[in-house]
């Protein structure tokens, strides 16, 4: 399907320069100019094939920011380039704060129009979907439930937001309709993990958690290429306290209603908002790694969540993380001290692939074979993945950990 452009422009020589590249791109279609921001808006609105609008800053009569912003409100899925003489990080972020999905310059190069044209019209497929036409959208759950999965770390840096992460990412590949939460509210690293740059958080939701609607959603939401939707922590730690035990249940219920999967990243230290996550999540994973102070500390962690009434610890799953046969702790020993048995699958120590990944953002390509084959198996095993329908023969193969 076509890419369906719309031009804002009172400028004759970009409009022609715009029309000129456009009519090169196959996948694009122009589908006018319009050379003040009243028509514009009155196109967009009534207009509902128009996936992005390249939006001149000088447009008048109304200011383009302005603009942005109604466009935003009345057309989510539109995704609004601005083309703006300057493209400092100044200008790009007070573009992205009004609703716009990014800057061109006024004279970029043909690649650089039919790249951002590719990426924001994916984005705007996707809000599309997200706002009731796709896969992600509320109503063809039908009723049904999402799965909720906390994942909370028994110390901090056990490896929570890399299973959070790579399991969000799993699912969406297995074509399953995901969102991301960070719940880690005041030290939260979802965005870094995912090499994403978003400045709206579940903070934002707090004041209208009762009436959340699709639209107010897509708002918040960062939808990531990869395919999770993802609800960021606040950029501002302070916040968190604004994320409560009803706004944190009341924003899980409605996602829960959208979203076939819901992983949600809890952290390490407890707030409302993660403690209710943990209460109302299908299943509650405390990630730990096989040393005596963090197991240890996972236990008085679903000891504490026991005192406050919000989980049995024998409703708490363990998940071993950096377990190789050359650890002092296996998991037999580290059940005997948690007084839990982890769960089956345990996730090998993968330090430079992670590293290389994170650092080259691109947390897809994680390249160890055990890690992956480890992010799978823990998927089946929550219920997050369609279990796979047979071993190859000779049973599964050996997660391979890595030399430390
Ligand atoms: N299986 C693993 N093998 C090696 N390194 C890992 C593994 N899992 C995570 N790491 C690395 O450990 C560090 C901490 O991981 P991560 O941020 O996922 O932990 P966390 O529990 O979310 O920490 P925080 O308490 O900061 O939220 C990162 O550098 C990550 O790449
Ligand atoms: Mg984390």
């Amino acid at each position: 399907m076509s890419i369906q452009v719309l031009v804002g422009t009172g400028d004759q020589a970009l409009s022609t320069q715009l029309r000129t590249m456009i009519a090169e791109l196959a996948e694009v279609q122009l589908l006018g100019v319009e050379n003040n921001s009243t028509d514009l808006l009155g196109i967009v609105s009534t207009h509902h094939e128009v996936d992005i609008v390249l939006l001149d800053e000088n447009i008048g009569p109304q200011p383009g920011h302005d603009l942005i912003r109604d466009i935003a409100l009345r057309t989510p899925h539109v995704a609004v380039v601005l083309v703006s003489e300057q493209l400092g990080e100044e200008v790009l972020s007070r573009a992205l704060e009004v609703g716009a999905r990014g800057v061109l310059g006024r004279s970029p190069s043909l690649e650089e129009l039919s790249a951002r044209l590719d990426t924001v019209a994916e984005w705007s497929r996707r809000m599309r979907d997200l706002l009731g036409t796709g896969r992600a959208a509320g109503p063809e759950l039908g009723g049904r439930r999402g799965r909720v999965i906390a994942l909370a770390g028994a110390k901090g840096g056990t490896g929570a937001t890399t299973i959070a992460v790579q399991l969000a990412l799993g699912a969406a590949r297995a074509g399953r309709s995901v969102c991301l939460v960070d719940m880690d509210l005041q030290t939260g690293d979802v965005a870094t993990y995912l090499d994403m740059v978003h400045r709206r958080s579940v903070a934002d939701l707090v004041g209208v958690a009762s009436e959340i609607t699709g639209a107010v959603l897509a708002d918040v939401l960062f939808i990531h290429e990869a395919g999770p939707h993802v609800l960021l922590a606040p950029q501002e730690g302070e916040r968190a306290e604004d994320v409560t035990s009803s706004a944190a249940r009341q924003i899980l219920g409605v996602l829960r209603s959208r979203y076939e999967v819901i992983i949600v990243d809890c952290g390490a230290f407890m707030t409302e908002g993660s403690v209710t996550a943990i209460e109302i999540a299908d299943r509650a994973v405390i990630t730990v790694t096989p040393d005596l102070p963090c197991l240890r500390a996972a236990k008085r962690m679903s000891h504490l969540w026991r005192r406050l009434d919000v989980r049995k610890p024998e409703d708490v799953s363990i998940v071993l993380t950096r377990q190789s046969r050359k650890n002092e702790i296996q998991p037999d020993f580290a059940a005997r001290i948690l007084g839990m048995t982890p769960l089956r699958t345990t996730v090998p120590p993968a330090f430079r692939a992670l590293e290389k990944a994170v650092n080259n953002g691109a947390p897809i390509r994680v390249e160890h074979d055990g890690f992956r084959t480890a992010m799978r198996q823990l998927g089946e095993e929550l219920g997050v993945l369609p279990v796979a329908a047979a071993e190859p023969r000779g049973g599964p193969k050996k997660a391979k950990a890595e030399a430390v």
